[in-house]
C-alpha cells in the first residue's frame, strides 16, 4: 500500500484496520491481498471507497457540545483578545461540520476579523462533500433552532449551509501521516482520528501539531482522547480536551 498508493497503513491500529480491510475485501469479493491491490489499482472508485472505509467518517456540528461551549465562552474569546485575525485548522474534518461549527461561532463573536479556517482530510470524496455544505438532519442535532434558522436553508431531505458561512472555510487534501504540516495556527482541532492511529503515530502527529501552533495557540482534541506527554511537546493542559502551546 505504501509503495503503490503512498498510504501509511502501519500507523493505524492493527486489529481495527484488519477488521476494516477484511470486511472491505469481502464486500468486493477480493480473495487475497494481491487481488485486492490489483482491484484498487485498476478501479479508482473502489480505491476511493477504500479510503472512505479506512476510518469512520461520522461527524456532526458542535460534537461534544460542552467542549464547544467551552471553546466559545473561554478559549476563542481569549485568542481574540490577543489577535484580531485567527488562523484555524480542523484536521481530519470529514464532512466539514467541525470547521463550519467554528465558522458559526466566529461569525457571532469574531468581531469582524479576517479569520482563515482550513479543513483538511485524507479522503478526497469527503472533502468534495464538505465543500458543498449540505448536511443531513442528524449532523445538526446539536445546533440550536435559532442557528439552524439563521445559517441553514432546508430542502426536502437536507440542510444547505448558507454561503456566508460556507465561504469562510477552505478545504484541502492533507494526510496527517505523510504530508508536511503548515505553521502559524492559533487553534488546531484534531478530533476522533488519532484514536485510529498507533501510539507512535499519535505522538508524531501531536508533536507536529505542537510545532504548527503559534505560542499561546490551542490544540483541541476529542473527548475520548488524551495527550500523555504534553509537557515534552511544549504544551500545557488547560482542561480535558484543550492544550495550550507554551509561550516562548
Ligand atoms: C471520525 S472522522 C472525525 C471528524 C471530525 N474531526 C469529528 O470529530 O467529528 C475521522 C476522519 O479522519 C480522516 N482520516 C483518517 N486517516 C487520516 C489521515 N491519515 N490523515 C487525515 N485524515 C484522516 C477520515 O477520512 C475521517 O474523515
Amino acid at each position: 500500500m505504501r509503495r503503490e498508493f503512498r498510504i501509511d497503513l502501519e500507523s493505524y491500529k492493527e486489529n481495527q484496520l484488519r477488521r476494516r480491510i477484511d470486511s472491505f475485501m469481502q464486500k468486493y469479493q477480493a480473495e487475497d491481498y494481491s487481488t485486492f491491490i490489483k482491484l484498487l489499482k485498476t478501479k479508482q472508485n473502489v480505491y476511493e471507497a477504500f479510503l472512505n472505509h479506512l476510518t469512520i467518517n461520522v461527524s456532526e456540528f458542535f460534537r461534544d457540545p460542552k467542549k464547544f461551549d467551552e471553546l466559545e465562552r473561554i478559549h476563542l474569546p481569549e485568542l481574540l483578545n490577543r489577535k484580531k485575525d485567527l488562523k484555524i485548522w480542523s484536521a481530519a474534518c470529514s464532512i466539514g461540520a467541525e470547521p463550519f461549527s467554528v465558522a458559526i461561532i466566529l461569525h457571532e463573536i469574531g468581531s469582524g476579523g479576517n479569520h482563515r479556517i482550513l479543513g483538511t482530510d485524507v479522503d478526497k470524496n469527503i472533502l468534495r462533500r464538505a465543500s458543498l455544505g449540505k448536511f443531513s438532519g442528524d449532523a445538526l442535532k446539536n445546533v440550536s433552532k435559532h442557528r439552524i434558522k439563521k445559517y441553514f436553508t432546508p430542502d426536502s431531505k437536507s440542510y444547505q449551509i448558507n454561503d456566508s458561512i460556507r465561504k469562510k472555510v477552505t478545504f484541502r487534501h492533507h494526510d496527517l501521516l505523510q504530508d508536511k504540516y503548515d505553521t502559524g495556527f492559533d487553534l488546531i482541532m484534531c478530533r476522533n482520528v488519532n484514536i485510529y492511529f498507533t501510539r507512535e503515530a499519535q505522538d508524531r502527529v501531536n508533536s507536529q501539531f505542537a510545532r504548527s501552533l503559534n505560542p499561546g495557540g490551542i490544540l483541541f482534541i476529542g473527548a475520548s482522547e488524551m495527550i500523555f506527554n504534553y509537557n515534552r511537546l511544549g504544551l500545557t493542559k488547560i482542561s480535558h480536551g484543550f492544550y495550550r502551546k507554551t509561550a516562548n
